[in-house]
């Protein structure tokens, strides 16, 4: 395909990632949301994923998909509940690659249709969900034993000692209505432990703007509270998450009272 063909290809598209598909063009995605996928691709190189089964769950134009590839994933599967024409029409045929994409709701995956995975990629979808615990239930209900989970979301920074969700609605979300979750880190690493996972880095974005930020926000905080009104609660920041499923202790008294059938109320009383 000569450049003038890829560029008339690609200008029937709307992409969201920008990808490199020669040493002169990529795709028109869009450069907000660079500096959040990069923190997840370095993430990603940290990893071993040679011969992995890997799943890119939201994988849009499938930026994560393709580097997984490129990485020597030995099979990589992306779901997205709005799947891509740009990835399926023309990126993976353009890169001749072997990445299966499906579209499917994550909440609708199943280990009996899809198999157990070494590695689930989870970049940019977290904060949409609207059942998030289910949702992390069901990535865990996907990974082998010893696999590994690479979350990147948004993380709501207003409080940090306890385990806090700011699930807001409408327009009370820092971003758009369809983003309703928002754990704080201690939030999401005891969900995370609760579904048997250890959590071993988090890596944020460097925020711009530092102090000078900072001082902003604590004081139309306190402005906001003099004159009565709610507290706004809207700092999030981006983060990416490694973490490993140590495997669920199916004996354990709660998994069994959240997820299934229980005696404590009938042996223990109460
Ligand atoms: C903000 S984009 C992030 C795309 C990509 N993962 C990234 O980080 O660059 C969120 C993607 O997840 C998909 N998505 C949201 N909720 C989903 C769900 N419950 N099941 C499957 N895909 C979902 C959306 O359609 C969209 O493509």
């Amino acid at each position: 395909m000569t450049e003038q063909e890829i560029l008339d290809k690609i200008s029937h598209y709307k992409f969201y990632h920008i990808i490199q598909l020669t040493d002169t063009i990529a795709t028109p995605g869009n450069p907000i949301y660079v500096p959040a996928q990069n923190l997840c691709l370095q993430m990603m190189e940290k990893l071993d994923l040679r011969d992995k089964r890997v799943l890119d769950v939201g994988c849009r134009d499938g930026l994560f998909s393709f580097k997984a590839e490129s990485l020597g994933a030995r099979e990589v599967i992306g779901i997205d509940n709005d799947l891509s024409a740009p990835a399926t029409e023309f990126l993976i045929p353009f890169f001749n690659s072997a990445v299966k994409m499906v579209q499917i709701n994550l909440y609708d995956m199943t280990a009996a249709r899809f198999g157990l995975f070494d590695i689930v990629l989870f970049p940019g979808v977290l904060y949409h969900l609207r059942y998030p615990f289910w949702g992390l239930k069901i990535l865990r209900d996907l990974i082998k034993p010893g696999g590994d989970l690479i979350i990147e979301t948004a993380v709501w920074r207003g409080e940090s000692r306890n385990a806090f969700l700011f699930c807001p609605v409408g327009d009370e979300s820092p971003y758009e209505p369809s983003s309703c979750t928002f754990f704080n880190e201690k939030g999401l690493r005891d969900t995370l432990a609760s579904l048997g996972f250890a959590t071993y880095a988090v890596e944020y974005i460097p925020e711009k703007g530092g102090w000078r930020r900072m001082r902003k926000q604590w004081l139309r905080q306190i402005k906001t509270c003099l004159s009565g009104n709610r507290p706004p609660i809207r700092h999030v920041a981006r983060a990416v998450l490694h973490c490993t499923y140590r495997g669920l202790d199916r004996n354990s008294r709660y998994i069994s009272y959240w997820e299934g059938e229980h005696t404590i109320h009938s042996t223990i009383g109460g």
